[in-house]
């Protein structure tokens, strides 16, 4: 234990399966850039404080450009001691320039060490995936765009409710998407918040410049409390409660796809590039990139819970179990990461069938409007909502479609019904009478259109 940069007060080694379940550097390797960037900072910040000599400054930032390109080159040696990131990069910086790398650490504890990479980290991941997620909409509000005149069954509870325009389904999902993107960009003001220079838990002793370290490394504020800012993650935890709805959103999305895709519904087809086969049916195409999206929702959800279980009932600043939250934090980027590209990916490439979807409307989709022609008639709506239901029941009991009853049998429900009515069995002004903004008629779902390319060109 001697080696160990905590290694003064300790005789004899660590068990070899501690030493194997305490380290971090598995998966905290993957913070190395950051790790380097907060190291430069702070032998900057040390400089100021004549801790170190600008000579011995040099030489840190010598030192840790070499260990960067160790690392870019994929040739950094992790050796059985390197406990973790930060110990790693310590121990390399040692071999390469000798004695003032012992100093780099001064006033320093990994603890701020650790949440400053964190953030760095995150900031950075969180604009690739809002790039991703900026990506995906695009293609959804220029798919509307040119597909706005396709008509399909909107359903309620998965009953056949009322028609509606595929693009108004469309932009119902990426309206979701875009309230994803700013809450993202809500969570990155709290993560953008520089912890560096709170030490261990009572703050630094030392004449840091934290407001340098601010802007060196390009944050927007300082922790305002050195206990705080060393034992608090509710940034990790905003962000995977973000994950989680961001996928919540897409396995709605994916699970009516899914069953549009299917030979019964038909109204689309995915793209062979986002299907799989069956290894024994050789007529099978599974659409598998769906399911995955769907079920990725609860790997990321199965994230966020546990490790708000593990914040749960933990004493104040910095615990152990803290190390929890990384990989957390990676495995719900890679995770959003993935499924916000592949949803682009099929997206873009499935096809409709209109034909399809427009043949699957019916009349009795229409018994919403048979109350209205007799609202604009003068009846209130709940009677005439009544009357169009024993419509509804008298074509039932006949057996033909809603719109095949004749004015007699409409007017044994109300003798308000006239010949005129003929004009409500008509799928496309039946739609156009929702222009109300929100609704889907063609200008109003044009008006979306335009709504959410203003609000791309913003982002
Ligand atoms: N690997 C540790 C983590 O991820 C770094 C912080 C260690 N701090 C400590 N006091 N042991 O949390």
């Amino acid at each position: 234990n001697g080696s160990k940069l905590w290694g003064g007060r300790f005789v004899g080694d660590t068990d070899p399966i501690m030493e194997k379940f305490n380290a971090s550097i598995a998966y905290d390797k993957r913070m190395w850039d950051a790790d380097i960037r907060g190291s430069k900072a702070y032998a900057k910040a040390l400089e100021k404080a004549k801790l170190v000599t600008a000579e011995e400054k040099d030489k840190i930032l010598h030192g840790m450009d070499q260990i960067h390109d160790e690392w870019a080159k994929g040739v950094f040696d992790v050796k059985p001691g390197d406990e973790d990131i930060h110990t790693a990069n310590e121990r390399r910086l040692k071999e390469l320039i000798g004695e003032p790398a012992g100093k780099l650490h001064t006033g320093r504890s990994r603890n701020d060490q650790v949440v400053t990479d964190m953030r760095l980290w995150l900031r950075d991941a969180i604009s690739i995936l809002k790039g991703n997620a900026l990506q995906l909409i695009t293609t959804m509000v220029e798919r509307a765009a040119v597909e706005i005149d396709v008509l399909f069954p909107g359903y309620t509870h998965m009953q056949r409710a009322q028609p509606i325009r595929w693009s108004h389904w469309i932009l119902s999902h990426a309206v979701a998407l875009s309230r994803d993107v700013e809450q993202l960009q809500e969570i990155s003001r709290r993560v953008n918040v520089l912890p560096l220079g709170s030490g261990a838990i009572a703050g630094t002793p030392f004449n840091i410049d934290r407001e340098m370290l601010r802007q060196e490394l390009a944050f927007d504020d300082i922790s305002i409390n050195s206990m705080d800012a060393t034992g608090q993650r509710d940034f990790i935890a905003e962000f995977l409660f973000w994950a989680s709805l961001c996928l919540t959103h897409l396995s709605k999305m994916a699970e009516d796809l899914m069953l549009y895709s299917t030979k019964e519904f038909s109204f689309l087809t995915l793209s062979d590039a986002y299907s799989t086969g069956s290894s024994l049916m050789p007529q099978k195409k599974n659409a598998d990139s769906l399911e995955l999206i769907r079920s990725k929702a609860g790997r990321v959800f199965g994230r966020c819970a546990g490790f708000l279980m593990t914040l749960k009932g933990l004493p104040s600043t910095y615990n152990k179990d803290l190390q929890e939250d990384k990989e957390a934090m990676f495995d719900c980027y890679d995770t959003v990461h993935a499924v916000l590209q592949v949803t682009t990916g099929v997206m873009s490439t499935l096809k409709i069938n209109p034909s399809v979807m427009e043949a699957a409307l019916s009349p009795d989709m229409l018994a919403t409007d048979l109350a209205y022609y007799l609202v604009r008639k003068g009846v209130p709506f709940r009677d005439a909502h009544g009357i169009s239901g024993k419509a509804v029941f008298l074509a039932e009991s006949k057996s033909i479609p809603l719109n095949q009853l004749t004015v007699e049998d409409l007017r044994t429900a109300s003798p308000l019904f006239s010949s005129d009515v003929s004009a409500v069995w008509d799928y496309s002004s039946s739609v156009e009478q929702y222009s109300a903004p929100g609704g889907t008629a063609k200008s109003s779902v044009a008006a979306q259109v335009e709504h959410m390319r203003t609000w791309l060109k913003k982002q």
